[in-house]
């Protein structure tokens, strides 16, 4: 299997094939999502919950972005590298946003995810082509301005509200964003952008008809347990795995079998 980029992605949107991506935070998860197959692997800065137990996304900062960019890229092999840039990290200036940016590719990123549209967000994405970073988009429900939106609130239930995403997300497309994220926005709205753009949209609970789909990996494992969206599917039970083999190692130890005569030097 060869490297996906962001014309692998294009190639499936024109042939109507639907692609995968999850979120990994370290080495060993991101080589088993990238031997499975995963199209793309996004280091999302949900890692500041679920990695990092804090309270939500904007906690989280360019050095930590960093490290978890560096342990994924190492296990990726064939998955593409994408990078969500935090908080407050690209939208002071341009350039200080391309410092960052570029940073994160040194760090082993094959491209970034910013959040929003507006007249900064599209000149910054076409100074990022221009730099060779390619842009992945994400509007609807954008966590790092959640304290503004007021909450987890699904995006583009009115009919301007639809309208303005579409017009968003027709500006990110041509600003040059290779991909669009769709997060919390009502399936026809987003079966509508789909439609309507030539790049491939990632549904984030944006339903059904997207070209791709996104889902955090301590959701689809059921690793996480603090908050699971309506949208999230679980495959697993790692929390109970985990507390079971903590479980069995603690009685062992208790019960004198661990260690025994093989695993001593
Ligand atoms: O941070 C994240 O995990 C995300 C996705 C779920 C799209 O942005």
């Amino acid at each position: 299997m060869s490297k996906i980029t962001t014309r692998t992605l294009k190639k499936y949107k024109d042939n109507n094939e639907k692609f995968s991506m999850l979120t990994a935070y370290d080495y060993s998860t991101a080589k088993y999502l990238d031997q499975a197959g995963i199209d793309v692997i996004l280091i999302g800065d949900s890692l500041a919950m679920t990695a990092l137990g804090y309270e939500n996304t904007n906690q989280v900062g360019v050095e930590e972005m960093s490290i978890f960019t560096k342990a994924v890229a190492k296990g990726a092999n064939n998955a593409m590298v994408v990078t969500d840039m935090p908080f407050m990290s690209y939208t002071i200036d341009i350039p200080s946003a391309l410092t960052n940016i570029g940073n994160m590719v040194k760090n082993g990123a094959n491209a970034v995810k910013l959040e929003g549209c507006n007249d900064y967000i599209e000149k910054l994405i076409e100074c990022c082509v221009n730099m060779g970073v390619p842009v992945m988009g994400h509007i609807g429900f954008t966590p790092q301005s959640q304290n503004v939106i007021g909450g987890h609130i699904i995006q583009g239930k009115t009919e301007d509200a639809a309208n303005e995403l579409l017009k968003q997300a027709k500006k990110l497309e041509k600003a040059g964003a290779f991909s669009i994220v769709l997060e919390m926005v009502p399936e026809n709205v987003a079966k509508s952008i789909t439609e309507n753009i030539s790049i491939p949209t990632i549904s984030c609970g944006a339903g059904r008809y997207c070209d791709g789909f996104v889902m955090v990996c301590d959701d689809l494992f059921g690793k996480f347990d603090d908050f699971t969206p309506k949208f999230a599917r679980k495959y697993g039970n790692m929390k109970e795995l985990i507390t079971k083999c903590a479980t069995n190692y603690i009685s062992d130890i208790k019960n004198g079998s661990y260690p025994n005569e093989n695993e001593v030097y």
